[in-house]
Formats: structure tokens, sequence, C-alpha cells
């Protein structure tokens, strides 16, 4: 079977529940779905609908209750937590809403972060995260800080760190959240076209109906399942109606 033709990201009955004082509440309730490499999926939902709580595991961030999540053919259900460190860091770039970059440091070494956990020398660090930046158009900014950048550029410079380690998958959750309308356009024109022309394979969270409208595909919960997965166009399109 080819890659092109396999699946990313295989789950299977996934389930997550936290415990409280008042008892167990599940908050997943049995998510099953199949992503390729490639795709470009957009996930929708009301609020506490489970999307971060999905896109956490996802990002081997956190584990589920039950179920299984396969990532490049990898189940995870059986991985201690260096191990799940290990594959995040090796396949996976994660973009969230409020940015997270270290305010002291300069963008050049935010970017370059991940390269050191892999061991990577300081001045090919220094390269890789230059030739990053460039590619998000901030090269000129490598010294600057991120309270020296707007919000927008600031998450530009997130999605630089996500891709230093050059992921098989980006995922992120409400990217665009904090950002103008404009702003949510160009970022959502970069993901595209790393979508388009690398190839990487993007799961976005997103409230927004424009926003979702540049994924193919759309996995829409509510209340901890998916009552829709198919074309994003068609969800629309078939609401609109
Ligand atoms: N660490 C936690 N402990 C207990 N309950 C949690 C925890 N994290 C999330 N929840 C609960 O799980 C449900 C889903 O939360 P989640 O953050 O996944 O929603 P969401 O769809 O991302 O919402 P939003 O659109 O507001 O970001 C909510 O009811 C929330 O209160
Ligand atoms: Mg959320």
């Amino acid at each position: 079977m080819s890659l092109a033709a396999s699946a990313l990201i295989e789950v299977r009955d996934l389930r997550k529940s936290y415990e409280s004082p008042a008892g167990t509440t599940e908050v997943l309730h049995g998510l099953s779905y199949d992503i390729r490499h490639g795709e470009f999926v957009a996930v929708m939902g009301p609020s506490g609908s489970g999307k971060s709580t999905m896109m956490n595991i996802l990002g081997c961030l956190d584990t589920p209750t039950s179920g299984s999540y396969a990532l490049a053919g990898k189940a995870t259900a059986q991985m201690d937590s260096d191990a799940l460190a290990r594959l995040r860091n090796d396949e996976i770039g994660f973009v969230f809403q409020g940015f997270n970059l270290l305010s002291r440091t300069t963008l050049e070494d935010n970017v370059a972060l991940p390269l050191v956990y892999r061991g990577v020398n300081r001045e090919a660090r220094r390269r890789t995260a230059n030739e990053i930046l460039a590619k998000v158009g901030l090269e000129k900014y490598a010294k600057s800080r991120p309270n020296q950048i707007s919000g927008g550029q600031q998450q530009r410079v997130a999605i630089a760190r996500a891709l230093v380690g050059k992921p098989k998958i980006l995922f992120a959750d409400e990217p665009t959240g904090n950002l103008d309308t404009q702003t949510s356009r160009e970022i959502m024109t970069l993901v595209q076209g790393l979508n388009r022309d690398e190839g990487i394979t993007v799961v976005l969270v997103t409230h927004e109906s424009d926003i979702a409208l540049f994924a193919d595909r759309l996995i829409h919960l509510v209340d901890g399942l998916i009552d829709y997965d198919g074309p994003t166009a068609a969800y629309f399109r078939e609401r609109a109606a």
C-alpha cells in the first residue's frame, strides 16, 4: 500500500473521562475516523463539545480513557510519557490560540526551541530557525522579541516553531481565535500553502465557518460525538438551504 493511501491518523471508539469529587464525567463518547496523509481537516462544534480534549489527545499531549489512537501506524495506548514525547517531537507541530511564545526570548530562539530537544547544535538550530522564519515572512524579525511584533506575526512565529522539526502533521486549536479577520485570512493562506505545497496534514479547530472553508473536510462535534464528517462546503450548503 502506498503511503498516500494509508491513514496517518486512526481513531477508534476514542473516549475521554474526567474524574472529579462529584464523580466521573465522560466528555468524548466514542469517536472513530481516519485521517489520510495530506488531508486538511477542520474541527468545529459548540463550546464544551470536546474539540480541545480531542486535539490534545491527537497531539499526544493527553491520553484517552479508552479506545485507540494510532499515529503513523504506531499505537499510542501502550506508550509511556517519554515515548509519547518522542512521537510528538518527531511527527507533530502544535499551534495554540494563545501563541505560547517565550516572551524574553528572540523569535529565532523561540522557533529553534524544539530542535534543542533533538540535540541539534546551536549553529544548525540558528540556520534552520531562520529558514523557517523566512518561510512565514518574518526573517527581518529574527532578533526581535514577541512583544515587539503584532498578534498575527506572533501566530506566524508559533507556526514557524511548530514547523521547525519538519512534522508530518500540524494540529492547530483556534489559531486565529485572537486575530482580526484580515490577519486570520493571512494565517489561513499560510497554512493552506503548507498543506498544498508541502503536503503537511492539517487538523484545525475553529468557530468560524469562513476559516473552516479553507479545509476540504469537516469533523463536527456535538456533546462529545461526531454529528458530521464530510466535505466542508456541503455542510454549510445543507445548512444554508
Ligand atoms: N482537565 C479537565 N478536567 C475536567 N473537565 C474537563 C477538563 N478539560 C475539559 N473538561 C471538560 O470537558 C468538556 C469539553 O471541553 P473542551 O475544552 O474539549 O471543549 P471545546 O470544544 O474545546 O470548547 P471551546 O470551544 O470552548 O474551546 C467541557 O465540559 C470541559 O468542562
Ligand atoms: Mg477548546
